[in-house]
């Protein structure tokens, strides 16, 4: 966090997670005078992964200015779901939740193999 740019909220988040290959990515919020455009500390920690070398997130944590664990956002919570999947650990204010609790059903790149293609309901 202590890298945010946050000069619209002064709420500086820090993001960090664990990669299949033992690497820590990072990651902080970056605001921008059009709101809708801040980039969250989730979105930088997948830039890093990808810049990095790759991989799949194992474990993650996100922490506000006062180093306490918060909860990803919504939108975050998808980002991390494609890179991580349901077995993606998240450290949360209530404890070690797996994505498949912070995110059930997620919709993901499954969904758009051919095979789903128009196949109907999803089966569960
Ligand atoms: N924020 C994140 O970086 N990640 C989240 O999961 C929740 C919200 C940021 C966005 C914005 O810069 C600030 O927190 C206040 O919403």
């Amino acid at each position: 966090m202590h890298y945010a740019y946050v000069p619209y909220s002064s709420y500086p988040v820090g993001a960090a997670a664990l990669v299949d290959d033992g690497r820590i990515v990072s990651g902080a919020n970056i605001e921008n005078a059009s709101f809708g455009v801040t980039l969250c500390a989730e979105c930088s920690l997948v830039s890093d992964l990808f810049m990095s070398g790759g991989g799949r997130l194992v474990a993650f944590d996100c922490v506000d200015g006062a180093g306490q664990t918060l909860v990803p956002c919504g939108r975050c919570r998808q980002l991390l779901f494609e890179h991580g999947g349901n077995d993606l650990m998240l450290n949360m204010p209530s404890g070690k939740v797996p994505m498949s609790v912070v995110l059930p059903e997620a919709f993901g790149p499954d969904h758009l193999s051919s095979d789903a293609q128009g196949a109907g309901p999803a089966k569960h």
